[in-house]
């Protein structure tokens, strides 16, 4: 296994180049079983998540592979699908269950392993099933596995019990070859929702309403699909914000979608950072101690979950004191012991935290729980006094595109070494 050593203390400079979102190229990758064609994929980042996902696509008769070893495009060639998603792939990455809707819409079978829980929670998919049988699946659960068939999914009207990103991203992909209209209420707005969404749509699907809580889809008969180049990822751009902001440097982060990140940039700015938004990305910086802020993380447009684990990096060293209520998960506070061990003042209730500043943190060896918690501790170690030892950053890998040579770019004192060294 490899770590992460950080040299905290420098102030960030300079530009940080912001990569393909990873939350819309899992579910836009997946979608491509959709396809009668061939399709290429640009801006694709280079992560764990992406491999496991091309490795997926192969199995079921979709080869999925960067055209070449250093770029970002990624050439699907849509084949004679198999019906079956192994345990073995979808328990690394939960994401995978998407497969069940597109499998069932053109084979009309589909056997796919249901995935666990992960560090963050339990993550069941009961939203994502009850509506593929509104629509005709007739889903049963064996060994594990999903089993699925139906003669051809007809549209419904779907109200979720909440808005769910997986599962309105999972009915889009099962709606838009399907008999007639299906209407999605209740529907997440996420901007990886409607980057799926438009490149189905570009493909010659029929939906409206994406970004909005109601979305409707008109079947069709098929889909051809062509290029298409997904969004930034706002959350790799929000951590780059936060890394800048935690050490008081003067950065600019290229490629930062601004529409997408407001909640992330007004809490940011309530704290004291400097944002300031042009065509090509932000320019970050910090004058002065930041300042403690409250937080609570919604679903889109609200304050994203992803971002929870940076931001409190950030209001560990932030003056007075933050609050923190996590409403998305039930666990996502793992990097709280961690930041506590670096000299953080946390205190944890349920689902809320109340975060202390202090004066400085100091290195030490930690542990990486989950994606986001990971990218918690990097930010906490740029910032603290002496060395940090990040471990087990296979969970930094899965989100992060070279997260170490772009911080290093910028001018942290980081390398990434074995546990061992
Ligand atoms: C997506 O996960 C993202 N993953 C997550 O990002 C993100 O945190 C999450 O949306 C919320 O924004 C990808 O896009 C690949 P949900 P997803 O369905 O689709 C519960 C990261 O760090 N729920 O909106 O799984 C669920 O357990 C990852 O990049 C049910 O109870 O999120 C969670 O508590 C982490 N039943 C909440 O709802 C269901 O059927 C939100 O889940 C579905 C979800």
């Amino acid at each position: 296994m490899e770590k992460l050593v950080i040299e905290g203390g420098v102030p960030l400079q300079g530009t940080i180049q912001v990569s393909g979102s990873k939350n819309a190229a899992l579910p836009i990758l997946f979608s491509s079983i959709l396809l009668d064609n061939p399709v290429t994929f640009h801006n694709v980042p280079r992560l764990r998540d992406i491999h496991t996902t091309n490795k997926m696509l192969q199995v079921l008769g979709c080869p999925a592979a960067f055209t070449d070893d250093s770029g970002h495009s990624i050439l699907v060639e849509p084949g004679r699908l198999e019906p079956e998603a192994p345990y073995e792939l979808v328990k690394t990455m939960r994401a995978s269950v998407l497969v069940l809707g597109p499998l069932l819409a053109r084979l009309g079978q589909a056997k796919v392993a249901l995935p666990g829980g992960c560090a963050i929670g339990a993550r069941p998919v009961e939203q994502h099933t009850k509506a593929l049988e509104k629509m005709g699946a007739e889903l049963e659960l064996e060994s594990g596995y999903v089993v699925g068939r139906c003669k051809k999914l007809r549209g419904a009207d779907i109200t979720f019990d909440f808005p769910t990103v997986g599962g309105t991203e999972h009915l889009i992909m099962a709606a838009v070859l399907a008999e007639g209209r299906t209407t999605l209420r209740s529907c997440a707005r996420e901007p990886e929702v409607v980057d799926l969404a438009n490149f189905l749509n570009a493909c010659g699907a029929k939906i409206s309403g994406q970004g909005t809580d109601v979305i409707t889809i008109d079947g069709v008969t098929g889909l051809r699909g062509s290029e298409y180049s997904v969004m930034p990822d706002r959350i790799e751009a929000g951590t780059f914000l936060a890394a800048a902001a935690i050490t008081g440097g003067e950065c600019e982060i290229e490629g930062c979608p601004i529409e997408e990140l407001t909640a992330v940039m007004a809490k940011m700015g309530e704290m004291g950072v400097t944002l300031e938004p042009h065509e090509n990305g932000v320019a970050v910086r910090r004058n002065g101690r930041l300042r403690g802020a409250d937080m609570m993380t919604r679903p889109y447009p609200g304050f994203p979950t992803d971002m929870q684990a940076q931001l409190m990096a950030l209001m560990t060293l932030a003056e007075g004191s933050s609050t923190v209520e996590e409403t998305i998960f039930e666990n996502r506070f793992m990097h709280v012991p961690e930041l506590m061990r670096m000299g953080a003042d946390i205190k944890l209730s349920g689902s809320r935290a109340v975060i202390r500043g202090v004066r400085k943190l100091t290195g030490a060896p930690v542990m990486a729980s989950d994606l986001r918690a990971s990218a918690s501790l990097v930010i906490a170690g740029l910032a603290a006094k002496g060395e940090t030892h990040v471990q087990r950053i296979y969970h930094l890998d899965r989100g992060y595109e070279h997260i170490e040579h772009k911080l290093e770019r910028a001018g942290a004192r980081i390398r990434r070494m074995k546990d061992t060294e």
